[in-house]
């Protein structure tokens, strides 16, 4: 082993030779990544594991070396995989880490393991193999929380009388909706989510390796060797672009913000239904949390949070896009920021869809003080126009005859049915369409919100839930 190669295996900077001085301490508590990205360190050693077989293939390294360099990879990754690695002082990020112990194993092989690349494609082809792999587990966790929502759909669907409640516009009651109308609409959201995240998977599978530090290299390495070897679908074809570019992260953390939002969404539903209020469903104990002072209450802290955590995921693009703003080609150290919150919100977000789902499986339902407030008279006043209509009234015309009569109940204080039987153009027939659960059954076209049009609903729901389910 030469001197130098010593110097790195016993913790000096990898890049240390340049330099007559050692770091600051300053400089390496500003500077280290490691307390975050040590979370890379299976892709790490993934990327160098076909690093040195491009390199064995293209006989830039010979097979003597190939394999005492692939030992102590095997050698590190147990280290890792049982906590037994020991990390030094100098250890700036992972790469660095695995790098110099990699030296410090297999000696002289391993000091020619970063031969022909650079930290900044070996970085970028980390944190693309592990959104590959970390974000189809969100994904799935997206689906059974879309799951859970059909799952309770096709429940309350099949409970032999309608469930239904009112639908609001405004937060106002405006027209009866199914449970399971309203339930799968958010499906609906969720699955276009997972839709999205796939999509983004699509164009992040792109190998950046053998860009080197930006421009490849004089070797005769073959970046789509490696590629192949990592399972990624091409290989890049611009080196600056491959090292500079975060887009993948930038369109992960959108789309997770969105995914983010629509569960901040579900939460504020949540918290509204299983107010005293409201009272339209109930939190089983182990999902709901009490007051450290008032002694009767019960919390929706879950859907609390899943809407409370919407803003961090969405500051955490946002950091990220400012991040990138104006950054000049091609890899910067700023570009180390991305880990941060790319971790972060995925994290988050996983937590916040297991816990909503758990929240949503086990809750029951007030089925009795959904339907009382979906019978409301009043959320059948469009009804009443559209009856009009279908008697050739024109719907402007008939819109403000059921206005004043509305208007006309709400000032004597009677019922709207009662002025409704005794109005010249109305009548009892029209006035029989306030009879509770009239409104919600003719409720009947095509992906509307009746009994009549939701099993054909629910099973374009299944065929679109199986779709992604079944997405390669
Ligand atoms: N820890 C750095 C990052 O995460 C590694 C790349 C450093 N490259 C460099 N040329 N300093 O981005």
């Amino acid at each position: 082993m030469s001197e130098q190669d010593d110097s790195v295996a016993h913790g000096k900077a990898l890049w240390h030779g340049r330099f007559a001085a050692a770091p600051a301490e300053e400089l390496m508590a500003f500077t280290v990544s490691l307390p975050f990205d040590r979370r890379l360190w299976l892709d790490d050693i993934t990327g160098s594991r076909a690093h040195v077989a491009m390199l064995g293939a293209t006989g830039i390294l010979d097979s003597d070396t190939v394999g005492a360099i692939e030992d102590a990879l095997a050698t590190v990754h147990d280290e890792m995989a049982s906590g037994r690695f020991a990390f030094v002082e100098t250890d700036e990020d992972i790469h660095t880490a695995i790098e110099r112990r990699i030296t410090q194993i297999a000696g002289d092989a391993g000091a020619r393991l970063h031969t022909g690349r650079s930290r900044n494609d070996q970085v970028a082809t980390a944190l693309r193999l592990w959104c590959k792999r970390e974000i189809r587990v969100v994904i799935s966790k997206v689906l059974d929380l879309v799951d859970v929502l059909h799952a309770r759909a096709t429940e309350t669907d099949s409970a032999g009388t309608a469930v239904y409640l009112p639908g609001y516009t405004h937060l106002q009651r405006a027209q009866p909706v199914l449970l399971s109308h309203h339930l799968r609409a958010h499906g609906w959201a969720l699955m276009r989510d997972a839709d999205r995240l796939f999509d983004a998977l699509e164009r992040l599978d792109v190998s950046p390796l053998g860009a080197g530090a930006l421009a490849g290299s004089s070797l005769p390495i073959d970046p789509q060797h490696s590629a192949a070897l990592l399972g990624f679908a091409k290989a890049f074809d611009n080196s600056l672009d491959a090292v500079s570019d975060r887009d993948f992260v930038a369109e992960l953390l959108a789309h997770i913000a969105l995914l983010g939002v629509h569960l901040s969404r579900i939460g504020e539903e949540w918290v509204l239904w299983t107010s005293e209020e409201f009272g339209f469903a109930r939190l089983d104990d182990a999902y709901a949390t009490g007051s450290s002072m008032l002694p009767q209450k019960k919390n929706a802290d879950i859907a609390e949070l899943a809407r409370g955590k919407a803003g961090r995921l969405i500051g955490n693009l946002a950091g990220l896009l400012t991040t990138l703003k104006g950054l000049p080609l091609a890899y910067n150290r700023d570009l180390q920021e991305d880990k941060e919150p790319l971790f972060d919100s995925v994290d988050q977000v996983r937590r916040a869809l297991v816990a909503l789902a758990g929240m949503i499986a086990t809750a029951t339902f007030n089925s009795q003080n959904m339907v009382d407030a979906g019978d409301a008279e009043a959320l059948a006043a469009t009804d009443l126009a559209e009856w009009l209509v279908e008697r050739g009234v024109p719907f402007r015309r008939a819109h403000a005859i059921v206005g004043e009569v509305v208007r006309s109940a709400i000032e004597s204080g009677q019922s709207l049915a009662a002025v409704v039987s005794r109005h010249a153009e109305l009548g009892a027939e029209a006035a029989g369409l306030l009879s509770p659960g009239s409104a919600i059954a003719r409720r009947r076209s095509r992906g509307g919100a009746g009994p009549s049009v939701s099993a054909d609903q629910a099973n374009r729901f299944s065929e679109e839930l199986a779709r992604l389910r079944a997405h390669r």
